[in-house]
């Protein structure tokens, strides 16, 4: 596996490995098997749909201009051996490990970005203004510097596929944007980087995040109306005291407003001992 510092090399990697697909799975590291997960994913999709084994190309990079937080940013994890470690492990051809001014030579301040509109202002966008005009910034970048013909993202961060799909249409990119389903530990609970920071405690009652969303789905299966739904499962989710409810809504598959019936998406956000931790499932409605 190539470990790659600038863009200049990563440019030029690209052109060296121009003879088949490429797939690119982007991360800030702490990497744990979901982030694999997309990896094991860009060899399957690729290789299903063009009948090619793709070159897979890794990112790991803090990007600081979606965090709105100053702390958040200090404290994120890097574990960046272990992360080479597991990508070289599962067969990733090439890992871009940028500096801050590798990315933002003019300084993050000067920063020419990429407006997500106004779905980047709800959810997850509403309590962390900037958040996705981060993310789509970076993600453009790293569009640009490694040009992917495939790029995988995780359905845990539905928001942010879903803007990031948006965002490759809505600029005529040619990447196909591939959403990858999420990977649970044994009791339901979605990984992430930010469960390693759940005590004991809080560790066995996030398991109630994805219960919930269980309680959801099953509810509007079974012909429940919506509201009545995401109120049973509020009411689980208070049953815990140290559980705060961020929001616990259903949308459509666009994160437009919920449909009648069919396919839907139910979407949570917690803090549990001031971790925050997020959630999704696909759904189907059943309706009246
Ligand atoms: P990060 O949180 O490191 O996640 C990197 C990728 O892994 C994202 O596409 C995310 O959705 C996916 N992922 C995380 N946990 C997952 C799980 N349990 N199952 C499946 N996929 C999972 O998301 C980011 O980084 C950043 O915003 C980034 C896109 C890299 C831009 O900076």
């Amino acid at each position: 596996m190539q470990i790659i510092e600038t863009v200049n090399a990563m440019r030029e990697w690209t052109i060296a490995h121009s003879d088949r697909p490429r797939a690119a799975v982007y991360t800030m590291g702490a990497l744990h098997d979901g982030h694999l997960e997309l990896v094991r994913q860009a060899k399957h999709y690729v290789s299903a749909h063009t009948g090619e084994h793709p070159y897979v190309v890794a990112s790991i990079f803090v990007n600081p201009t979606q965090f709105n937080n100053p702390e958040d940013l200090e404290r994120y994890p890097r574990t960046i051996e272990h992360d080479l470690e597991m990508l070289s492990s599962i067969g990733v051809d090439a890992v871009f490990v940028p500096s801050v001014e590798q990315m933002y030579p003019d300084g993050v301040a000067n920063v020419i970005a990429v407006e997500p509109g106004p779905l980047g202002d709800v959810l997850e966008g509403e309590g962390r203004p900037g958040h996705f005009r981060g993310v789509l910034t970076v993600v453009n970048k790293l569009f640009n510097i490694t040009t992917p013909n495939y790029a995988m993202f995780g359905e845990k961060d539905f928001q942010q596929l879903t803007l990031i799909a948006r965002m490759a249409s809505e600029l005529n990119m040619s990447i196909d944007v591939v959403g990858v389903p999420t990977v649970r530990d044994d009791d339901g609970l979605a990984m992430s980087s930010r469960n390693r920071r759940l005590d004991e405690s809080g560790r066995a009652i996030a398991s109630r995040i994805p219960a919930a969303l269980m309680m959801v789905k099953n509810c509007v299966a079974e012909g429940i109306g919506v509201e009545e739904s995401l109120n049973r499962a509020k009411h689980y989710l208070s049953e815990s005291p140290e559980i705060a409810i961020h929001y616990l809504v259903v949308t459509g598959n666009e994160l437009q407003s919920a449909p009648q019936h069919g396919a839907a998406r139910v979407l949570v956000a917690t803090e549990i001992n001031g971790i925050r931790l997020i959630d999704n499932m696909a759904i189907e409605i059943k309706g009246a």
